[in-house]
């Protein structure tokens, strides 16, 4: 068991690179914070950082990776294109860089398939969408600014019209998706995998005020481990094959959700978080001008 390395876990993209299994999560996190926040998770081992234009972070989140003297080609940086910047992907990715003070990202990732106008965020562009947007994302691949392109929050009715698209030569990398014990996706993950599509998992522990803070079946099964229930959620998203991302401003936390050597859960406690009934979503669709989730990844 000493031996089981969970820290030291990759998947393989279908770009032929590895994404870190465990990667630091930056939603909400605040300035003053965010920084130290990286610094502290780089130190502490993590090689997988998580940013999004829109949680306008990426300044700080670079001078974290600076800080942290850890060389920047050891580390697997995601950011993601803003809703509406759809129309100005080759602007948007030069300000994220910029803002992140480095010259490429691992991932970038259309954050949501919404094509929001940017003079009013509750219309949606009349005259594009997310294939459009896609389109010009494919335009970085070959490029020395992104190593590979992927979606967020794309559910598979999404996912089928931008395969089935003619123009999308390029299957995404990732998508990154909301995953955790109540809203586990098993259709939507076994999509994904079956396009070569990797899954990344947001909001892991349920997000601010987690209603699976007090989950008596984590609990328990945490109880018999002698470990904290957030490092069962995240070996339980590692063990069932997709990259988690933590987010956490609090130095022992950063630590501890990085503290997931030598030990792994057994198939029937998998079976048995899996088994827990109660559903809930951090990230609904009613903020965006049009739908994006259709049910379709019970
Ligand atoms: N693509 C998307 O649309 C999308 C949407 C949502 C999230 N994401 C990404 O996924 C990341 C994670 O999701 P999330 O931020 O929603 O939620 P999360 O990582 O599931 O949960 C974060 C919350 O848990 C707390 N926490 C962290 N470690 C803990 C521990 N060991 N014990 C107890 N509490 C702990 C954090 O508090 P403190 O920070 O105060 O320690 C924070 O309140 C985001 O930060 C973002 O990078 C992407």
């Amino acid at each position: 068991m000493a031996s089981i390395k969970n820290t030291a876990k990759t998947f393989k993209l279908n770009t032929g690179a590895s994404i870190p299994a465990i990667g630091l999560g930056t939603w909400q996190s605040q300035p003053g914070e965010v920084g130290k926040a990286v610094e502290a998770a780089l130190k502490a081992g993590y090689r997988h950082i998580d940013t999004a234009f829109a949680y306008g972070n990426e300044k700080e989140v670079g001078e974290g990776i600076r800080a942290s003297g850890v060389p920047r080609e050891e580390i697997f940086l995601t950011t993601k294109l803003n809703n509406p910047d759809h129309k100005r992907v080759a602007e948007a990715i030069d300000q994220s860089l910029k803002n992140l003070g480095t010259s490429y990202v691992d991932l970038y990732l259309m954050h949501w398939p919404s094509s929001t106008d940017p003079n009013d965020s509750k219309k949606h562009y009349p005259d594009w969408d997310f294939v459009d947007t896609w389109r010009e994302l494919q335009k970085l691949v070959g490029t020395d600014k992104v190593r590979a392109i992927g979606v967020s929050n794309f559910a598979i009715k999404n996912l089928e019209r931008l395969l089935n698209d003619p123009s999308s030569k390029v299957v995404p990398a990732v998508n990154q998706i909301e995953l955790h014990p109540g809203n586990p996706s098993p259709k939507l993950v076994a999509y994904n995998t079956s396009k070569g599509i990797h899954s990344s998992g947001y909001s892991p522990l349920g997000s601010t005020d987690s209603p699976l803070s007090n989950n008596a079946t984590l609990e328990k099964i945490a109880k018999a481990k002698g470990k904290p229930p957030a490092q069962v959620l995240l070996l339980w998203g590692i063990q069932k094959g997709w990259s988690v991302l933590p987010k956490s401003v609090t130095p022992s936390r950063i630590d501890a959700n990085f503290d997931l050597d030598g030990w792994s859960l057994t198939d029937e406690e998998i079976s048995k978080i899996d088994a827990i009934p109660d559903r809930f979503k951090v990230c609904g669709d009613s903020w965006l001008p049009i739908k994006v989730f259709f049910g379709d990844d019970e």
